[in-house]
């Protein structure tokens, strides 16, 4: 949506026809609500706007046959290493040389992907922030292989589409979540210990420090399958380091399906 908003020809790829056409139909929604702001006074324009930038997006089920047009490729599928390193894999053999690979993953080794392809110093992190539309931040990762050109366009890109980047070696959770989940981990802990209920602990983040949502509500609108991937993965790597420590309650809610906001039940219902 943001690159297709900036002029940028995007081609956006998922694995059935059902699903990329809820994503569409999502795309639509946001970029009217950030039209009504935008050209709050200037409906006609807005409506252009709109019309401009669904102009640039088609989508696709077949990841291999369009990648041939690509500059860059937007990695954003599930959390797991071996489904990613299949599909880049699969990507760098039809690819064009100059394309470059960047992966939005949470909290998985950039490295290990691009060893996955021939093309270790055209591969980079690019991490964008939910709501992506509404969230300035862009977190750019530079592995030990990619190149400074690399790293320049990745940034470049990132100011193109509108949002300020800041840069990261490859480490867990570079920087955001490397902060922001075990703050998220300790607040299920303080709940889970009986110290104070999550709707205390949400309202006391949001008027006694300031964020626009509290840990809970944070919790449920990333999902709770992804923020557990990312402590999972992380507690694997540090089995002993408290605060990468997996919590029972996260765990439970998961395995009930209750993945927050999207399946309408989390830490809150939705319904
Ligand atoms: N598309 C377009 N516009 C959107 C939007 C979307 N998806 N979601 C919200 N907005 C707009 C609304 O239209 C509204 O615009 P307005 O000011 O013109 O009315 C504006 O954002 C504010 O929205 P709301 O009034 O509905 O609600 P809030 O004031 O609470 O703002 C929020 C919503 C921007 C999501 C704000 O609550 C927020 O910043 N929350 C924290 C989000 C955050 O921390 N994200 C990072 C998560 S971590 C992550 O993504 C990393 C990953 O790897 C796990």
């Amino acid at each position: 949506q943001v690159a297709a908003a900036s002029g940028h020809t995007v081609v956006l790829v998922d694995q059935s026809d059902e699903i990329l056409k809820k994503s569409t139909k999502g795309i639509e929604e946001s970029l009217k609500r950030v039209t009504k702001k935008k050209f709050a006074d200037k409906p006609e324009a807005g409506a252009e706007f709109i019309k401009k930038t669904l102009k640039n997006l088609t989508t696709s089920t077949d990841a291999a046959s369009v990648v041939h047009s690509t500059d860059l490729v937007i990695e954003a599928i599930v959390e797991n290493m071996d489904v990613k390193n299949k599909l880049f894999k699969t990507l760098d053999k039809f690819a064009p040389e100059h394309t470059i690979f960047a992966s939005n993953t949470s909290s998985l080794q950039i490295t290990k992907m691009a060893n996955a392809t021939t093309r270790q110093d055209r591969f980079g992190g690019l991490h964008f922030f939910n709501p992506v539309p509404m969230m300035k931040l862009v977190e750019v990762i530079k592995t030990p292989m990619t190149s400074q050109k690399t790293f320049e366009s990745l940034v470049d890109f990132s100011k193109a589409v509108g949002k300020s980047p800041v840069s990261c070696k490859d480490t867990p959770g570079f920087i955001v979540n490397r902060l922001l989940v075990p703050y998220m981990m300790e607040a299920v802990r303080l709940f889970e210990r009986g110290d104070a209920s999550k709707e205390d602990i949400d309202v006391a983040m949001k008027l006694g420090a300031g964020y626009p949502m509290g840990p809970f509500e944070l919790l449920d609108y990333v999902g709770l399958d992804t923020s557990k991937y990312i402590i999972d993965g992380w507690h694997s790597l540090e089995p002993n380091n408290p605060l990468f420590a997996p919590s029972p309650l996260l765990n439970k809610l998961v395995e009930e399906k209750k993945l927050g906001k999207k399946t309408g039940e989390g830490f809150y219902k939705y319904k």
